[in-house]
Protein backbone atom coordinates (compact mmCIF):
# COMPACT_ATOMS: atom_id res chain seq x y z
CA UNK A 1 0.00 0.00 0.00
CA UNK A 2 1.00 3.76 -0.78
CA UNK A 3 2.56 5.31 2.56
CA UNK A 4 0.90 8.23 3.44
CA UNK A 5 2.29 11.67 2.68
CA UNK A 6 2.09 13.05 5.54
CA UNK A 7 4.77 11.23 7.02
CA UNK A 8 6.66 11.29 3.84
CA UNK A 9 10.07 13.50 3.81
CA UNK A 10 9.14 17.30 2.48
CA UNK A 11 10.73 16.82 -1.71
CA UNK A 12 12.05 20.38 -2.18
CA UNK A 13 12.61 21.03 -5.96
CA UNK A 14 15.22 23.84 -6.39
CA UNK A 15 14.72 25.57 -9.64
CA UNK A 16 17.88 28.15 -11.38
CA UNK A 17 16.29 30.84 -12.86
CA UNK A 18 16.25 31.21 -16.55
CA UNK A 19 16.79 28.79 -18.92
CA UNK A 20 15.83 27.21 -23.00
CA UNK A 21 12.97 24.49 -23.81
CA UNK A 22 14.61 22.53 -26.39
CA UNK A 23 14.16 18.97 -28.38
CA UNK A 24 11.47 16.33 -28.03
CA UNK A 25 9.33 14.66 -25.03
CA UNK A 26 6.82 11.78 -24.59
CA UNK A 27 5.31 12.94 -21.18
CA UNK A 28 3.70 10.11 -19.55
CA UNK A 29 0.25 8.41 -19.86
CA UNK A 30 -2.88 10.24 -19.10
CA UNK A 31 -4.12 9.59 -15.59
CA UNK A 32 -7.87 9.79 -16.38
CA UNK A 33 -8.21 7.17 -18.94
CA UNK A 34 -5.82 4.99 -17.38
CA UNK A 35 -7.81 5.17 -14.25
CA UNK A 36 -10.92 3.69 -16.53
CA UNK A 37 -8.62 1.21 -18.43
CA UNK A 38 -8.07 -0.29 -14.82
CA UNK A 39 -11.86 -0.32 -13.73
CA UNK A 40 -13.54 -1.31 -17.29
CA UNK A 41 -10.84 -3.84 -18.05
CA UNK A 42 -11.45 -5.40 -14.18
CA UNK A 43 -15.55 -5.39 -15.02
CA UNK A 44 -14.93 -7.02 -18.44
CA UNK A 45 -15.03 -10.54 -20.05
CA UNK A 46 -11.54 -11.48 -21.25
CA UNK A 47 -8.57 -10.42 -21.17
CA UNK A 48 -7.55 -6.65 -21.88
CA UNK A 49 -4.21 -5.60 -22.32
CA UNK A 50 -2.90 -1.72 -21.90
CA UNK A 51 0.24 0.06 -23.05
CA UNK A 52 1.42 3.78 -21.96
CA UNK A 53 -0.25 3.06 -18.90
CA UNK A 54 0.72 5.90 -16.39
CA UNK A 55 2.50 4.26 -13.82
CA UNK A 56 2.18 7.72 -11.14
CA UNK A 57 0.60 6.77 -7.58
CA UNK A 58 -2.90 7.84 -8.21
CA UNK A 59 -3.38 5.63 -11.49
CA UNK A 60 -1.80 2.62 -9.17
CA UNK A 61 -3.85 3.47 -6.60
CA UNK A 62 -7.04 2.42 -8.60
CA UNK A 63 -4.50 -0.82 -9.75
CA UNK A 64 -4.23 -2.00 -6.11
CA UNK A 65 -7.95 -1.26 -4.68
CA UNK A 66 -8.79 -4.25 -8.24
CA UNK A 67 -6.30 -6.30 -7.28
CA UNK A 68 -7.35 -6.58 -3.58
CA UNK A 69 -10.81 -6.78 -4.88
CA UNK A 70 -9.65 -10.29 -6.05
CA UNK A 71 -8.84 -9.24 -9.80
CA UNK A 72 -5.43 -10.99 -11.35
CA UNK A 73 -3.71 -7.79 -12.76
CA UNK A 74 -0.48 -7.89 -14.08
CA UNK A 75 2.14 -5.39 -14.39
CA UNK A 76 2.81 -2.41 -14.74
CA UNK A 77 5.70 -2.90 -16.43
CA UNK A 78 7.14 -0.20 -18.43
CA UNK A 79 3.46 0.98 -18.75
CA UNK A 80 2.13 -2.43 -19.90
CA UNK A 81 -0.37 -3.69 -17.90
CA UNK A 82 -2.70 -6.95 -18.40
CA UNK A 83 -5.97 -7.79 -16.65
CA UNK A 84 -7.62 -10.90 -16.23
CA UNK A 85 -11.58 -9.61 -15.89
CA UNK A 86 -13.80 -10.84 -13.79
CA UNK A 87 -16.99 -9.35 -15.69
CA UNK A 88 -19.44 -6.78 -13.65
CA UNK A 89 -20.55 -8.91 -11.29
CA UNK A 90 -17.25 -11.26 -10.88
CA UNK A 91 -15.43 -8.51 -8.15
CA UNK A 92 -14.75 -9.80 -4.03
CA UNK A 93 -14.77 -7.90 -0.95
CA UNK A 94 -11.21 -6.30 0.20
CA UNK A 95 -9.85 -7.73 3.20
CA UNK A 96 -9.16 -4.40 3.62
CA UNK A 97 -10.57 -0.72 3.64
CA UNK A 98 -9.54 0.37 0.29
CA UNK A 99 -6.45 3.80 0.08
CA UNK A 100 -7.25 5.21 -2.57
CA UNK A 101 -4.04 8.06 -1.76
CA UNK A 102 -4.40 11.44 -3.24
CA UNK A 103 -7.20 10.41 -6.24
CA UNK A 104 -10.29 12.07 -6.09
CA UNK A 105 -10.77 9.83 -9.69
CA UNK A 106 -10.85 6.69 -8.02
CA UNK A 107 -13.38 7.45 -5.08
CA UNK A 108 -15.84 9.31 -7.10
CA UNK A 109 -15.90 6.49 -9.68
CA UNK A 110 -15.14 3.46 -7.89
CA UNK A 111 -18.25 4.80 -5.37
CA UNK A 112 -20.68 4.48 -8.41
CA UNK A 113 -19.12 0.91 -9.00
CA UNK A 114 -18.90 -0.44 -5.31
CA UNK A 115 -22.55 0.71 -5.15
CA UNK A 116 -23.62 -1.84 -7.29
CA UNK A 117 -21.91 -4.66 -6.09
CA UNK A 118 -23.27 -7.25 -3.16
CA UNK A 119 -21.29 -6.47 -0.84
CA UNK A 120 -19.65 -3.94 1.38
CA UNK A 121 -16.44 -1.31 0.80
CA UNK A 122 -14.71 0.79 2.79
CA UNK A 123 -12.60 4.12 0.97
CA UNK A 124 -9.93 5.90 2.52
CA UNK A 125 -7.44 8.13 1.21
CA UNK A 126 -4.79 10.68 2.39
CA UNK A 127 -5.75 14.30 4.35
CA UNK A 128 -6.06 16.19 1.04
CA UNK A 129 -8.36 13.28 -0.13
CA UNK A 130 -10.37 13.08 2.69
CA UNK A 131 -11.33 16.91 2.72
CA UNK A 132 -12.54 16.92 -0.49
CA UNK A 133 -16.59 16.89 -1.27
CA UNK A 134 -18.06 13.36 -1.52
CA UNK A 135 -22.09 14.75 -1.59
CA UNK A 136 -21.92 15.37 -5.31
CA UNK A 137 -21.31 11.68 -5.68
CA UNK A 138 -23.24 10.75 -2.30
CA UNK A 139 -26.54 12.24 -2.88
CA UNK A 140 -27.08 10.73 -6.71
CA UNK A 141 -26.45 7.42 -5.44
CA UNK A 142 -28.19 7.42 -2.93
CA UNK A 143 -31.47 8.95 -5.24
CA UNK A 144 -30.88 5.47 -7.23
CA UNK A 145 -30.93 3.49 -4.12
CA UNK A 146 -27.29 3.28 -3.11
CA UNK A 147 -26.40 3.29 1.06
CA UNK A 148 -23.25 5.30 1.59
CA UNK A 149 -21.83 6.50 5.21
CA UNK A 150 -19.53 9.39 4.78
CA UNK A 151 -17.98 11.83 7.78
CA UNK A 152 -20.99 14.68 9.17
CA UNK A 153 -18.58 16.99 6.44
CA UNK A 154 -19.62 15.04 3.52
CA UNK A 155 -15.93 13.39 3.50
CA UNK A 156 -14.24 10.23 2.86
CA UNK A 157 -13.92 7.61 4.87
CA UNK A 158 -16.62 6.79 2.80
CA UNK A 159 -18.79 3.40 3.52
CA UNK A 160 -20.79 1.48 0.65
CA UNK A 161 -23.35 -0.90 1.57
CA UNK A 162 -23.54 -3.62 -0.78
CA UNK A 163 -26.79 -5.75 -2.03
CA UNK A 164 -28.64 -2.69 -3.07
CA UNK A 165 -30.93 -2.68 -5.87
CA UNK A 166 -29.82 0.40 -7.83
CA UNK A 167 -32.68 2.47 -10.29
CA UNK A 168 -31.64 3.95 -13.13
CA UNK A 169 -32.76 7.79 -12.97
CA UNK A 170 -32.50 11.04 -15.05
CA UNK A 171 -29.94 13.03 -13.02
CA UNK A 172 -29.08 16.80 -13.52
CA UNK A 173 -26.00 18.18 -12.81
CA UNK A 174 -25.65 21.22 -10.52
CA UNK A 175 -21.01 21.36 -11.90
CA UNK A 176 -20.16 20.64 -14.60
CA UNK A 177 -17.91 17.33 -13.32
CA UNK A 178 -16.72 14.61 -15.35
CA UNK A 179 -16.25 12.41 -11.96
CA UNK A 180 -19.73 12.71 -11.56
CA UNK A 181 -21.09 12.09 -14.57
CA UNK A 182 -18.54 8.57 -14.61
CA UNK A 183 -19.44 7.66 -11.49
CA UNK A 184 -23.34 7.72 -11.83
CA UNK A 185 -22.90 6.05 -15.81
CA UNK A 186 -20.81 3.24 -13.74
CA UNK A 187 -23.68 2.94 -11.59
CA UNK A 188 -25.83 2.69 -13.96
CA UNK A 189 -24.82 -0.09 -15.59
CA UNK A 190 -25.86 -2.07 -12.60
CA UNK A 191 -28.75 -0.63 -12.45
CA UNK A 192 -32.56 -1.08 -13.70
CA UNK A 193 -33.81 0.52 -16.47
CA UNK A 194 -31.98 3.62 -17.84
CA UNK A 195 -30.04 6.13 -16.25
CA UNK A 196 -28.82 9.66 -17.79
CA UNK A 197 -27.00 12.23 -17.04
CA UNK A 198 -27.35 16.04 -18.17
CA UNK A 199 -24.18 18.18 -17.75
CA UNK A 200 -24.20 21.76 -17.15
CA UNK A 201 -21.56 21.95 -20.00
CA UNK A 202 -19.04 19.49 -21.49
CA UNK A 203 -17.06 17.50 -19.53
CA UNK A 204 -13.99 14.88 -20.31
CA UNK A 205 -15.49 12.30 -21.77
CA UNK A 206 -13.01 9.28 -21.60
CA UNK A 207 -16.00 7.16 -19.73
CA UNK A 208 -18.15 7.18 -22.86
CA UNK A 209 -15.47 6.78 -25.84
CA UNK A 210 -13.88 3.64 -23.50
CA UNK A 211 -17.30 2.07 -22.40
CA UNK A 212 -17.96 2.05 -25.79
CA UNK A 213 -14.71 0.37 -26.93
CA UNK A 214 -15.92 -2.26 -24.41
CA UNK A 215 -18.81 -2.75 -26.74
CA UNK A 216 -21.71 -0.66 -24.34
CA UNK A 217 -23.65 1.31 -25.84
CA UNK A 218 -23.62 5.00 -25.00
CA UNK A 219 -25.93 7.55 -26.13
CA UNK A 220 -24.84 10.66 -26.05
CA UNK A 221 -27.63 13.61 -27.22
CA UNK A 222 -26.17 17.47 -27.01
CA UNK A 223 -25.33 16.98 -22.74
CA UNK A 224 -27.54 14.41 -21.72
CA UNK A 225 -25.10 10.98 -22.22
CA UNK A 226 -27.47 7.68 -21.02
CA UNK A 227 -26.54 3.94 -20.14
CA UNK A 228 -29.02 1.09 -20.19
CA UNK A 229 -28.15 -1.35 -17.22
CA UNK A 230 -27.64 -5.11 -17.20
CA UNK A 231 -25.23 -5.26 -20.44
CA UNK A 232 -21.62 -6.59 -20.18
CA UNK A 233 -18.07 -5.13 -21.21
CA UNK A 234 -16.02 -7.28 -23.62
CA UNK A 235 -12.26 -7.26 -23.19
CA UNK A 236 -10.47 -4.82 -25.25
CA UNK A 237 -6.65 -3.26 -26.20
CA UNK A 238 -5.73 0.02 -25.27
CA UNK A 239 -3.22 2.15 -25.92
CA UNK A 240 -3.12 5.06 -23.57
CA UNK A 241 -1.96 8.55 -24.90
CA UNK A 242 0.94 10.63 -23.35
CA UNK A 243 -1.75 13.03 -20.59
CA UNK A 244 -2.07 16.84 -22.37
CA UNK A 245 -2.10 18.02 -18.39
CA UNK A 246 1.47 17.11 -18.22
CA UNK A 247 2.13 18.14 -21.64
CA UNK A 248 0.45 21.40 -19.92
CA UNK A 249 3.68 22.34 -18.09
CA UNK A 250 5.87 22.18 -20.96
CA UNK A 251 3.59 23.70 -23.40
CA UNK A 252 3.37 26.63 -21.43
CA UNK A 253 6.91 26.47 -19.89
CA UNK A 254 8.54 26.89 -23.26
CA UNK A 255 5.70 29.23 -24.41
CA UNK A 256 7.37 31.65 -21.50
CA UNK A 257 11.33 31.13 -21.95
CA UNK A 258 12.49 32.69 -25.25
CA UNK A 259 14.12 30.34 -27.80
CA UNK A 260 12.39 27.57 -27.13
CA UNK A 261 11.62 24.94 -29.50
CA UNK A 262 9.82 21.89 -28.29
CA UNK A 263 7.93 18.94 -29.19
CA UNK A 264 5.43 17.08 -27.53
CA UNK A 265 4.85 13.41 -28.66
CA UNK A 266 2.00 11.21 -29.07
CA UNK A 267 -0.79 13.78 -26.61
CA UNK A 268 -4.26 13.14 -26.22
CA UNK A 269 -6.28 15.92 -27.84
CA UNK A 270 -9.43 14.88 -26.91
CA UNK A 271 -11.89 18.09 -27.69
CA UNK A 272 -12.87 18.06 -23.95
CA UNK A 273 -9.46 18.97 -22.94
CA UNK A 274 -7.81 20.97 -25.27
CA UNK A 275 -9.08 24.42 -23.33
CA UNK A 276 -5.15 24.89 -22.71
CA UNK A 277 -4.10 24.78 -26.28
CA UNK A 278 -7.08 27.16 -27.10
CA UNK A 279 -6.17 29.69 -24.06
CA UNK A 280 -2.57 29.83 -24.35
CA UNK A 281 -3.23 30.66 -28.26
CA UNK A 282 -5.96 33.32 -27.34
CA UNK A 283 -2.73 34.84 -25.13
CA UNK A 284 -0.56 35.10 -28.01
CA UNK A 285 0.99 31.50 -27.83
CA UNK A 286 2.59 29.54 -30.83
CA UNK A 287 1.36 26.11 -31.02
CA UNK A 288 0.88 23.94 -33.73
CA UNK A 289 -0.60 20.43 -34.09
CA UNK A 290 1.28 18.20 -35.84
CA UNK A 291 0.64 14.30 -37.19
CA UNK A 292 -3.12 14.23 -35.88
CA UNK A 293 -4.44 10.46 -35.78
CA UNK A 294 -7.32 8.60 -33.81
CA UNK A 295 -5.57 5.68 -31.46
CA UNK A 296 -8.28 3.25 -29.87
CA UNK A 297 -10.97 5.67 -29.97
CA UNK A 298 -8.83 8.85 -28.65
CA UNK A 299 -7.77 11.63 -31.10
CA UNK A 300 -3.62 11.93 -30.32
CA UNK A 301 -1.39 13.75 -32.11
CA UNK A 302 2.90 15.95 -31.51
CA UNK A 303 2.25 19.59 -30.59
CA UNK A 304 5.25 22.02 -31.69
CA UNK A 305 5.26 24.92 -28.97
CA UNK A 306 7.55 27.77 -29.39
CA UNK A 307 8.20 31.03 -27.53
CA UNK A 308 6.17 34.20 -28.07
CA UNK A 309 5.05 37.12 -26.37
CA UNK A 310 2.28 36.35 -24.23
CA UNK A 311 -0.74 39.23 -23.61
CA UNK A 312 -3.25 39.06 -20.61
CA UNK A 313 -6.77 38.06 -21.81
CA UNK A 314 -10.31 37.74 -20.43
CA UNK A 315 -10.96 33.80 -19.87
CA UNK A 316 -13.75 32.60 -21.68
CA UNK A 317 -15.83 31.03 -19.06
CA UNK A 318 -16.96 28.16 -21.68
CA UNK A 319 -13.69 27.21 -21.88
CA UNK A 320 -12.93 26.60 -17.90
CA UNK A 321 -14.00 22.78 -17.54
CA UNK A 322 -12.20 21.95 -20.75
CA UNK A 323 -8.79 22.91 -19.09
CA UNK A 324 -9.56 22.69 -15.14
CA UNK A 325 -6.93 20.90 -14.33
CA UNK A 326 -4.43 23.14 -16.52
CA UNK A 327 -5.20 26.23 -14.48
CA UNK A 328 -1.74 26.39 -12.31
CA UNK A 329 -0.11 26.54 -14.99
CA UNK A 330 -2.17 28.80 -17.06
CA UNK A 331 -1.71 31.23 -14.10
CA UNK A 332 1.91 31.15 -14.43
CA UNK A 333 1.76 32.00 -18.17
CA UNK A 334 -0.70 34.85 -17.59
CA UNK A 335 1.79 36.31 -14.48
CA UNK A 336 4.15 36.52 -17.55
CA UNK A 337 1.90 38.12 -20.16
CA UNK A 338 1.56 41.43 -20.78
CA UNK A 339 -1.53 43.30 -19.45
CA UNK A 340 -4.09 41.69 -16.58
CA UNK A 341 -5.53 38.24 -17.49
CA UNK A 342 -8.96 37.76 -15.53
CA UNK A 343 -10.62 33.87 -14.76
CA UNK A 344 -14.49 33.53 -13.78
CA UNK A 345 -16.77 30.63 -13.22
CA UNK A 346 -13.68 28.51 -11.19
CA UNK A 347 -14.84 27.59 -8.15
CA UNK A 348 -14.41 24.46 -8.95
CA UNK A 349 -10.65 25.09 -8.33
CA UNK A 350 -11.09 25.67 -4.91
CA UNK A 351 -11.64 22.02 -4.20
CA UNK A 352 -9.20 20.50 -5.97
CA UNK A 353 -5.74 18.56 -4.35
CA UNK A 354 -5.67 22.23 -3.14
CA UNK A 355 -7.35 24.83 -2.75
CA UNK A 356 -5.87 25.59 -6.71
CA UNK A 357 -6.64 29.89 -6.54
CA UNK A 358 -5.36 31.10 -2.82
CA UNK A 359 -2.46 28.55 -3.19
CA UNK A 360 -1.53 29.47 -6.80
CA UNK A 361 -2.20 33.48 -5.83
CA UNK A 362 -0.03 32.86 -2.31
CA UNK A 363 2.71 31.64 -4.69
CA UNK A 364 2.78 34.32 -7.69
CA UNK A 365 2.49 36.96 -4.80
CA UNK A 366 5.93 34.98 -2.96
CA UNK A 367 7.33 35.88 -6.63
CA UNK A 368 6.32 39.41 -6.77
CA UNK A 369 3.37 38.95 -9.27
CA UNK A 370 0.45 40.71 -8.20
CA UNK A 371 -3.20 38.30 -8.12
CA UNK A 372 -6.00 38.94 -6.59
CA UNK A 373 -8.37 36.00 -5.80
CA UNK A 374 -11.96 35.85 -6.33
CA UNK A 375 -14.59 34.16 -5.22
CA UNK A 376 -14.61 31.81 -8.57
CA UNK A 377 -11.35 32.54 -10.06
CA UNK A 378 -8.41 35.07 -9.84
CA UNK A 379 -6.90 38.41 -11.50
CA UNK A 380 -3.35 38.48 -12.56
CA UNK A 381 -1.35 41.24 -13.46
CA UNK A 382 1.68 40.21 -15.67
CA UNK A 383 4.77 41.55 -14.82
CA UNK A 384 8.56 40.18 -13.55
CA UNK A 385 8.96 37.48 -11.25
CA UNK A 386 11.50 37.34 -8.77
CA UNK A 387 13.05 34.09 -7.11
CA UNK A 388 11.08 32.95 -3.61
CA UNK A 389 9.92 30.16 -1.90
CA UNK A 390 6.56 28.81 -2.55
CA UNK A 391 4.30 26.03 -0.54
CA UNK A 392 2.62 23.70 -3.02
CA UNK A 393 0.71 22.55 -0.04
CA UNK A 394 1.37 19.24 -1.57
CA UNK A 395 0.00 19.51 -4.45
CA UNK A 396 1.82 17.78 -7.40
CA UNK A 397 0.53 20.81 -10.11
CA UNK A 398 0.99 23.61 -7.67
CA UNK A 399 4.87 21.90 -7.89
CA UNK A 400 5.19 21.57 -11.30
CA UNK A 401 3.47 25.37 -12.14
CA UNK A 402 6.03 27.14 -10.11
CA UNK A 403 8.75 25.11 -11.58
CA UNK A 404 8.08 26.23 -15.25
CA UNK A 405 8.04 29.57 -13.38
CA UNK A 406 11.88 29.67 -12.80
CA UNK A 407 12.28 29.38 -16.95
CA UNK A 408 11.17 33.35 -16.14
CA UNK A 409 12.70 34.26 -12.96
CA UNK A 410 15.04 36.83 -11.54
CA UNK A 411 16.35 34.28 -8.73
CA UNK A 412 16.17 30.69 -8.02
CA UNK A 413 12.57 29.20 -7.01
CA UNK A 414 12.23 26.49 -4.19
CA UNK A 415 9.20 24.85 -3.63
CA UNK A 416 7.72 23.29 -0.81
CA UNK A 417 5.78 19.44 -0.74
CA UNK A 418 6.64 18.17 -3.80
CA UNK A 419 6.34 14.40 -3.25
CA UNK A 420 3.10 14.47 -4.47
CA UNK A 421 4.37 14.89 -8.24
CA UNK A 422 4.18 11.18 -8.35
CA UNK A 423 0.78 10.94 -8.42
CA UNK A 424 0.57 12.51 -12.02
CA UNK A 425 4.07 12.80 -13.50
CA UNK A 426 6.51 9.88 -12.59
CA UNK A 427 10.17 10.91 -13.46
CA UNK A 428 9.64 14.67 -14.19
CA UNK A 429 12.34 15.71 -12.60
CA UNK A 430 14.72 13.69 -15.34
CA UNK A 431 12.51 14.74 -18.19
CA UNK A 432 12.33 18.85 -17.18
CA UNK A 433 16.05 18.86 -16.84
CA UNK A 434 16.22 16.59 -20.23
CA UNK A 435 14.76 19.61 -22.35
CA UNK A 436 16.54 22.61 -20.08
CA UNK A 437 15.14 23.16 -16.43
CA UNK A 438 17.70 22.88 -13.95
CA UNK A 439 16.10 21.11 -11.09
CA UNK A 440 17.37 19.98 -8.25
CA UNK A 441 15.12 17.67 -5.96
CA UNK A 442 16.26 17.49 -2.20
C1 LIG B 1 -11.20 13.94 -13.88
C2 LIG B 1 -12.13 14.95 -13.85
C3 LIG B 1 -11.84 16.29 -13.32
C4 LIG B 1 -10.34 16.53 -13.17
C5 LIG B 1 -9.64 15.37 -12.56
C6 LIG B 1 -9.82 14.13 -13.41
C7 LIG B 1 -11.60 12.63 -14.43
O1 LIG B 1 -12.42 16.42 -12.03
O2 LIG B 1 -10.11 17.68 -12.40
O3 LIG B 1 -8.26 15.62 -12.43
O4 LIG B 1 -10.71 11.79 -14.70
O5 LIG B 1 -12.81 12.40 -14.60
P1 LIG B 1 -13.95 16.96 -11.84
O6 LIG B 1 -14.85 15.95 -12.42
O7 LIG B 1 -14.09 17.08 -10.35
O8 LIG B 1 -14.00 18.28 -12.54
Amino acid sequence: MMSDPTTEKNIVFSVVPGGVLQGTLRVPGDKSISHRSIMLGSLANGVTRIQGFLEGEDSLATLKAFRAMGVNIKGPEQGTVVIDGVGLHGLQPSAAPLYLGNSGTSMRLMSGILSGQAFDSVLTGDPSLSSRPMKRVITPLEQMGAMIESTDRGTAPLHIRGGRRLQGMDYTMPMASAQVKSCLLLAGLYAEGQTCVTEPAPTRDHTERMLRGFGYAVVTRGNRICVQGGGSLQATNIDVPADISSAAFFLVGASIAEGSDLVLEHVGINPTRTGVIDILKLMGADIEIMHHREVGGEPVADIRVRSSRLHGIRIPEELVPLAIDEFPALFIAAACAEGETVLTGAEELRVKESDRIQVMADGLIALGIQAQPTPDGIIIQGGSLTGGVIQSHGDHRISMSFAMAALRSSGPVEIHDCANVNTSFPRFVALANGVGLSLTES
